[in-house]
């Protein structure tokens, strides 16, 4: 059989179902030369893991060309000290006790969009649900007020299409940046003087050994959480739904309670995860399979591959939320590979593993237990199928109807 060109990963055929290629990358080409991204490429479950799990020989500094012209800088593009610094004061406001609370802000999210579902027979889910329930979710915790939602999506919307997109749009999404910072600016003021039990308040209070963040630097990250927070959870609850709504004993199942929906949401993570590509920068010279990488050189991970790879998964490419071999639940920061259970990657691994990943969990187990489950014998109205869209995969619409 021919070599795996470069071109084949650019087919229809490949971006509609990308496992056969992966397949043939893992087994007979596992260190790839992508000419036309100049980067080389790693699929192996194995090997992915050892990147992400490197940050002293990988670099996340590739994200200063993608996001720094629109947020500008954030904790996403740092290493080592300084970013396990910005790291330390942020991430308590997404875990343990900060995110009970805002388990009744989720619920308040979903309920809202229940209610506008209300007596309606047919509708798209990605149009009245997923796209709106992270970004309302977010706007909730940072406490905006109702009538800010519009405008979060419009910013939200724009900022995204000019990560990497022409310089027209990077102006567009940079000034929206803006716009956001100006409308965060008498909230962070406010909350500074008088805080109360949101985001922003933990955020600007946050200290770490003195360190506290600039209102610089809470605007960019601010922005960044839009773009980190809203889009992938969308996918997310797309790609999850999506899996149940194709087979109804498996939305059957998850009327077993929570307990199933984390593990069917954990199977879906593995095999149909929203993220299927990372990039990464060699800070010193490296060696795989034989070859030596340069340092400054990029290498593009594929989570996507990793996570349907048969020496992690077996019928890797089946969605089994029986299965054995993976770790179902709440992920590990570092992963897990031991005893015939592995993690998935979804949310990464290693030093930038996902700060958001407990969040995304809470709302997608809200939105189906509340939500997709109340409806009445919902039914997929036109079939639908997964598509990679540069570095994402995911189904476009979920148009259901119900009754
Ligand atoms: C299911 C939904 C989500 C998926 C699939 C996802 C995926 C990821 C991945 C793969 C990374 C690692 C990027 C890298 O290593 O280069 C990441 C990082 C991050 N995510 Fe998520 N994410 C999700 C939801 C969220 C949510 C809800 C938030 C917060 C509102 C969030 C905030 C972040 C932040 C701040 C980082 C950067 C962490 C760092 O650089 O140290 N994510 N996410």
């Amino acid at each position: 059989m021919r070599k795996v060109e470069p071109a084949d990963l650019r087919t229809e055929e490949f971006m509609r179902n990308p496992f056969p290629v992966w397949r043939r990358l893992r087994e007979e080409q596992p260190l790839f030369w992508d000419e036309p991204s100049g980067m080389w490429l790693l699929t192996r479950y194995d090997d992915v893991m050892k990147v992400l799990g490197d940050g002293a020989v990988y670099s996340a500094r590739t994200y200063q060309e993608r996001f720094r012209p629109v947020f500008g800088r954030t904790l996403a593009e740092l290493d080592g000290p300084r970013h396990i610094r910005e790291r330390t004061i942020v991430a308590p406001a997404f875990v343990g006790k900060a995110l009970e609370s805002y388990r009744p802000l989720i619920a308040a999210a979903v309920g809202r969009l229940r209610d506008a579902l209300h007596g309606r027979g047919e509708f798209d889910l990605v149009d009245t649900v997923t796209s709106r329930l992270p970004l309302g979710t977010i706007s909730n915790l940072l406490g905006f007020d109702e009538d800010k939602l519009d405008m979060l999506f419009e910013v939200g919307t724009t900022m995204l299409a000019g990560l990497g997109g022409t310089p027209e749009a990077q102006a567009r999404a940079r000034e929206a940046h803006f716009r956001l910072a100006g409308h965060l600016e008498p909230i962070l003021e406010d909350r500074a003087a008088s805080p109360r039990d949101d985001l922003i308040s933990k955020i600007v209070g946050a200290e770490v050994e003195g360190d506290s963040l600039s209102r610089e630097e809470i605007c960019s990250f601010i922005s960044f959480l839009l773009a980190a927070g809203g889009p992938t959870t969308d996918m997310a609850i797309r790609n999850f739904w999506w899996a149940l709504l194709e087979d109804p004993s498996r939305l059957e199942a998850c009327r077993g309670g929570e307990e199933q929906i984390q593990r069917a949401f954990s199977e879906s993570l593995r095999r149909d995860g929203a993220i299927v590509y990372e990039d990464r920068r060699t800070n010193v010279e490296t060696e795989w399979y034989g070859r030596t990488i340069p340092a400054d050189t990029d290498v593009m991970i594929c989570l996507g591959s990793a996570n349907t790879d048969d020496q992690a998964f077996s019928h890797p490419e089946e969605f089994d939320p029986d299965r054995t071999d993976l770790l179902m639940g709440v992920e590990r920061k570092y992963g897990i590979r031991e005893g015939g259970v592995s993690g998935h990657m979804a949310f990464g691994l290693g030093s930038h593993f996902c700060m958001g990943y407990q969040l995304a969990r809470a709302e997608v187990v809200a939105a189906t237990s509340q939500l997709l489950l109340d409806l009445p014998s919902p039914r997929v109205r036109e079939p639908q199928g997964f598509r990679i869209n540069f570095y994402e995969r995911t189904v476009p619409a979920l148009p259901v109807s119900v009754g």
